[in-house]
């Protein structure tokens, strides 16, 4: 079958699940000689717009692992905006190095309900978001292994003839499963659900950065006090962190320091990625 455009899909605060999308779809794009379309879904009204794909279309869908699912308050998005028409696709997960447990099998479930047909998938361990695991992750190998992948997926398409061909790919989890529960380093939950990060007043110099990389649209600068405030809903995703020059955003919650302490001292190893191919 031709493939005629390329569109990747992602959700990526802190860029791995980015790189490693992008990596995948030009894999594909490469067999087929097709420009890549994105939508980056961290922009909260890029999430709202309905996404339709036609049937000569490959998506390339890319999510982080939370909690071992998709992310809660995004992965509605998905079922509600991103609609397919038979449109064969690449399901991606990346996760920090602890575990991607039912994230990609809720991922392929809510893109195979909304018309696609998933065709391959991949959890790619990383670097995680906001503990010292997995540091240096995605690697070059990690971006080349992806990028081929995409186009093993891509040369599989190119010689299927007929559209039953199209068989959707099985992958391990649980699409409803519960979300992980996290643990402070002596085995109880640590419960920071509503931990937000606090701002250094001395130190925040009011520029906006962490105002434009909120998925949430959570943070806007006080116009009397030209300091950053955070006055929604955080995800924990620390986007806004990583953009802050003057290193004016920390998490303080016990809880959730805690929980970083026990992934940092429970989950060091190195993880092999995890592929599911397309096969004709
Ligand atoms: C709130 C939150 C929960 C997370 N939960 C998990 C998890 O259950 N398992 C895991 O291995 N990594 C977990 N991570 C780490 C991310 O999945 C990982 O760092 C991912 O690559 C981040 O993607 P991004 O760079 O595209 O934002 C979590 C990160 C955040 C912010």
């Amino acid at each position: 079958m031709e493939i005629k455009k390329t569109m990747a899909v992602y959700f990526s605060p802190t860029t791995h699940t980015r790189q490693l999308t992008l990596a995948v779809a030009k894999g594909v794009a490469s067999v087929f000689g097709t420009q890549i379309h994105f939508k980056n879904w961290a922009r909260p009204r890029m999430r709202e717009q309905d996404a339709v794909f036609d049937r000569e279309t490959l998506a390339v869908v890319g999510m982080p692992t939370y909690a071992g699912r998709l992310p809660n308050l995004i992965a509605p998005s998905i079922s509600e905006h991103l609609k397919g028409n038979k449109t064969p696709a690449i399901a991606l997960v990346t996760y920090g190095s602890r575990a991607y447990e039912n994230s990609l099998a809720e991922l392929v479930a809510r893109l195979s309900k909304n018309g696609f047909i998933v065709v391959a998938a991949a959890a790619i361990p990383c670097a995680h978001s906001f503990a010292d695991i997995g540091e240096g992750r995605p690697t070059r190998q990690d971006i080349v292994d992806a990028a081929v992948f995409g186009q093993k997926t891509g040369l599989n398409l190119a010689q299927v003839e007929y559209e039953n061909q199209l068989k959707p790919v099985a992958v391990p989890g649980d699409p409803e499963a519960p979300y992980y529960t996290p643990l402070k380093p002596d085995g109880t939950p640590a419960r920071f659900l509503k931990a937000k990060p606090v701002v250094d007043t001395v130190r925040c110099n009011g520029c906006g950065v962490c105002v434009r990389l909120c998925p949430m649209g959570s943070i806007a600068v006080n116009p009397l006090s030209g300091k950053a405030e955070i006055h929604g809903v955080c995800i924990k995703c620390q986007a806004c962190l990583r953009g802050c020059l003057p290193v004016a955003l920390a998490f303080k919650d016990p809880d959730f320091l805690a929980h970083k302490q026990m992934l940092e001292s429970h989950y060091k190893a190195h993880q092999d990625a995890a592929y599911f191919p397309f096969v004709i």
